[in-house]
């Protein structure tokens, strides 16, 4: 496995700027460390009504809502903290680190700040919002890292800024962009991807980020179906190139989750709201250059765990999809062989070989001579043969 440092999150220090931040926006004074119980309430409302539009009700759509600074200091305080731990894990699945990245529709730029943590050199930030970037940018400046921002409406415009870029992220923007109630969406959607494929380099890589709601989910498994067919080579997390199985079976989401650090204001306003999340949960792509060749994995049966542990009758389950397609694997087991004790510590998102397991119709089960081993952690690239080609 590849051992790539993973940069801390420092969510402490990061909550504390976040707060002064909030105050400095709303021209308020008080404490540094915590909201007061009326400044709290407003959040949380507004935390509510940012949410809804990702459980299908769109009821911000079409709307330029970051210029209420209201909706903007909430988005900081709760939605930010998240989105930037997922860019976190994410850009930690590039097997290097990028020069040059475009975060894109980047709000307050949780991704772009992820990327600079992660080392990129040169981000730029790009909205229609120009002070939702300027306080993204004031949260990287704390922290020594620049960041670039340039306003773009970039379904109207050309993109503002020249070159080409190592990584491009879209974080939670194409329900947004391409609502599914207007005409033709997915049509100018899939324009909109290859427009940023076009702007990568050959070794670039584009991450594409969304909710794991049904809506949101459906959207980026067709997308990843529609590249595939087109040849564009996948990242992660699929490693199997054909049609998604999980498009074709009736609700059956597929869908990432990290470990996620909860700082004590985020307990609070889930708490609040009603927000039952206790990981990060999101639907991803990360995609290579048109440019580059498809990835050479090992020779080895490799599988992407698709699902948490599921309760069955034949007991402890996991859903996988690998180089051969869907499976579900399980143990009969109750202390697992030495070389698949990997099995009671499985999480969903890792990457895993199987070798010498007894497989019948899609279900591989543990035998005594099964060895089990996680080949990539959630958060970590994957290991290839080879190094990326470009065609
Ligand atoms: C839900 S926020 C996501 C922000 C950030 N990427 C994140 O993950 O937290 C969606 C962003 O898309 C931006 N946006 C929506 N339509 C846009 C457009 N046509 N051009 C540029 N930005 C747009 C909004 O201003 C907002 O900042």
């Amino acid at each position: 496995m590849k051992s790539k440092r993973t940069p801390p999150l420092d969510l402490e220090p990061i909550m504390l700027l976040l707060l002064m931040l909030w105050r400095r926006l709303h021209k308020l004074s008080g404490p540094g460390d915590k909201l007061q119980t009326r400044e709290f309430r407003r959040v949380v409302e507004c935390v509510k009504i940012l949410l809804a539009q990702h459980d299908g009700k769109q009821s911000l759509i079409g709307i330029d809502y970051f210029t209420n600074r209201e909706y903007l200091g909430a988005y900081l305080l709760y939605q930010w903290v998240i989105h930037y731990q997922e860019g976190m894990s994410l850009i930690g699945e590039l097997p290097s680190t990028p020069k040059r990245a475009l975060d894109v529709c980047s709000g307050p730029a949780p991704f772009a700040f992820a990327a600079l943590r992660h080392g990129v050199r040169e981000v730029f930030a790009a909205d229609r919002n120009q002070a939702a970037m300027e306080l993204g940018a004031e949260v990287c400046g704390r922290f020594g890292l620049p960041l670039s921002v340039r306003r773009w409406n970039c379904v109207k415009e050309a993109m503002p800024i020249e070159g080409k870029f190592d990584l491009i992220t879209l974080g939670y923007a194409l329900n947004e962009l391409f609502p599914k109630l207007e005409k033709g969406w997915q049509e100018k959607q899939d324009r909109f991807v290859d427009y940023l494929l076009q702007k990568l380099t050959p070794q670039g890589y584009l991450i594409l980020v969304e909710s794991s709601f049904a809506e949101d989910n459906n959207r980026i498994l067709s997308l990843r179906d529609r590249l595939v067919e087109g040849g564009v080579p996948i990242q992660a997390p699929c490693i199997w190139r054909g049609e998604c199985p999980a498009i074709k079976t009736a609700n059956s989401p597929c869908y990432a989750q990290r470990d996620m650090e909860k700082p004590h204001l985020i307990k609070e306003i889930q708490r609040s709201a009603g927000i039952n999340l206790s990981s990060l949960k999101m639907t991803y792509l990360i995609v290579r250059s048109p440019k580059a060749a498809q990835l050479v994995l090992p020779d080895e049966k490799l599988y992407r765990v698709v699902s948490p542990p599921v309760e069955s009758f034949q007991g402890k389950r996991f859903y996988l999809c690998g180089v051969d397609g869907k499976k579900t694997l399980g143990s009969h087991f109750e202390e697992q062989p030495a070389e698949a004790k990997a099995f009671n510590y499985l999480k969903r998102g890792e990457l895993i070989s199987i070798d010498n397991a007894l497989e019948q119709q899609g279900s591989i089960e543990i035998v005594e001579e099964t060895t089990l081993k996680v080949k990539a952690a959630c958060g970590k690239p994957v290991d290839e043969i080879a190094d990326l080609n470009i065609l």
